[in-house]
């Protein structure tokens, strides 16, 4: 029934922090552009190591050297440049939007790690910026790794043996259903709950922004011409933003300072650190992966697999008023090409917990408020169901945002290996230390002394 090999010798759960490398492209990293921008970044080793396509396709740093779809090298440089200041206009533009109240920005904050600005489950948006999403605004940062969506993931560094099937990994959104930034932006931009706009609208805006001309510039002077070529063109611009390496994954966290040994964690976040890692304890890395790549490559705190965690029910999202709505992931009804697919239902990708502390709002319903909620959640999901899951007539309704028939699919490693009145896997004073850690995961660390 299961035919991954995680859930019969769980690769990703068992493994002490081994650390994924993207074996498919990254869905951010399309071709000349990706290769531009390594070297837009300084591509010094350690800009190439802190770059997926640079790690996993060692040929695409000397494939700059070539000119790239008959552009000079120069002129690609350029151009990828022009559409990153532009996408980083357009980011910002609420005037892109339906009512011209909402951009980007406005649920993607640069201040929260280009995450929700705010504590709400989900934001508010569309023509009169009332009508409610479904998901929690994920942060932006660190997608860069994140490899195309695939429903067998070989990695090469999962001890080495490529034979393991780590199961459906990677895509953007929580239910890994878009491949490129480019076909993502337009997502928002056209949802009749975010930006609510349409192609015509968003080009019409652009023309009559400040940057038009600067539009002109990185496509052509006729750019406006054609909707489809500029709406485009605006698509792509985004996705190149979204690539900016010092916004996007400057890598500057308290704990890369740690790892690069300039400096020492305080002795709650070392514990935490420790929890984190211990596959009897936290077994969080397991997951999250915390320690360098074999090459180098600095931890994102993901192996972006699809997995189902029994997230409970948030009762307070407008769309959960419904009791037969079920969001049950990669099998839908939002991701359509796995529907009925019964081994994917409640599965959503392992997001990033670099800058997480940054965040109000955690999974991908925004049912939790604090780290502590979230661990907690983790460690006594099973020990003690009833602080997490409604009770009805003194019975608890257990993973009661997942039919009966998928149970199958929730993880059972640990710290998910218990069962009611076991001791949780982390005590209060233990689930302090691992929010301690996380709160080192922030980038923008300035050392003290
Ligand atoms: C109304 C709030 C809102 C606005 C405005 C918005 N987003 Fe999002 N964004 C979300 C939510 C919610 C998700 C998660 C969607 C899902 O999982 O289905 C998301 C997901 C994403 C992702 C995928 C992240 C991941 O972890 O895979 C990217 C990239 C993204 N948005 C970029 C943009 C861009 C570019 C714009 C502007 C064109 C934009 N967003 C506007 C709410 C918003
Ligand atoms: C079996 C894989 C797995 C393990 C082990 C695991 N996580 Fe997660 N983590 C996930 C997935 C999948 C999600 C998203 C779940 C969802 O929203 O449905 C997640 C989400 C989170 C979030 C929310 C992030 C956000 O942006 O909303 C935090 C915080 C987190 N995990 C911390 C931890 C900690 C701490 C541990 C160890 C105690 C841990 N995780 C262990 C897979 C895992």
């Amino acid at each position: 029934m299961l035919r991954f090999a995680r859930s019969l010798m769980p690769a990703r759960h068992f493994v002490t922090p081994t650390v994924r490398r993207s074996a498919a492209a990254s869905v951010l990293m399309t071709g000349a552009v990706s290769i531009a921008l390594l070297q837009l970044a300084g591509c010094d080793s350690r800009a190439a190591q802190s770059s997926p396509a640079a790690s996993t396709q060692p040929p695409a740093i000397q494939q700059v050297a070539a000119p790239v779809s008959g552009q000079t090298r120069a002129q690609v440089f350029r151009q990828v440049k022009q559409m990153t200041v532009l996408g980083e206009k357009l980011f910002f533009d609420p005037s892109l939007s339906g009512s011209g109240k909402l951009a980007c920005a406005s649920c993607h904050s640069p201040q929260h790690a280009f995450g929700p600005p705010n504590a709400l489950s989900v934001q508010l948006g569309g023509s009169d910026m009332r009508r409610a999403g479904f998901r929690a605004v994920p942060s932006l940062k660190y997608l860069q790794s994140v490899p195309q969506f695939t429903e067998h993931f070989h990695d090469s560094d999962d001890e080495g043996d490529e034979s393991i099937d780590a199961g459906p990994t990677g895509g953007l959104t929580w239910d890994g259903r878009v491949d490129h930034g480019a076909d993502q932006a337009k997502i928002p931009l056209t949802s009749s709950f975010e930006m609510g706009s349409t192609p015509a609208k968003v080009v019409a805006a652009a023309k009559a922004a400040p940057y038009a001309d600067s539009m002109r510039e990185a496509f052509g002077a006729n750019i406006f011409d054609d909707d489809a070529k500029a709406f485009n063109a605006i698509l792509r611009s985004l996705e190149a933003f979204e690539q900016a390496p010092q916004a996007f994954y400057p890598y500057t966290s308290k704990y890369d300072a740690f790892l690069a040994g300039k400096t020492q964690l305080t002795a709650a976040e070392m514990r935490g650190l420790q929890l984190f890692n211990d596959e009897n304890k936290g077994n969080c890395a397991s997951c999250h992966i915390s320690q360098r790549a074999k090459d180098g490559t600095p931890p994102q705190f993901s192996d972006f697999g699809l997995i189902a965690i029994g997230v409970p029910r948030n009762r307070a999202l407008p769309i959960n008023k419904d009791p037969k709505y079920y969001d049950l992931g990669a099998c839908g009804p939002e991701r359509q090409d796995l529907k009925g697919d019964a081994e994917y239902c409640g599965i959503f990708r392992t997001p990033s917990l670099r800058n997480v502390a940054t965040r109000k709002v955690f999974f991908h319903n925004g049912i939790y408020h604090s780290l502590d909620e979230v661990v907690r959640f983790y460690v006594e999901r099973d020990t003690n169901p009833e602080k997490f899951y409604p009770v009805v007539h003194g019975k608890v309704q257990k993973y009661d945002d997942l039919p009966k028939q998928y149970w199958t699919n929730l993880n059972t490693d640990p710290p998910f290996d218990r069962k009611k009145g076991d001791k949780p896997a982390l005590d209060e004073t233990e689930i302090k230390d691992v929010v301690a850690f996380l709160n080192t995961l922030t980038d923008g660390y300035q050392q003290t002394k």
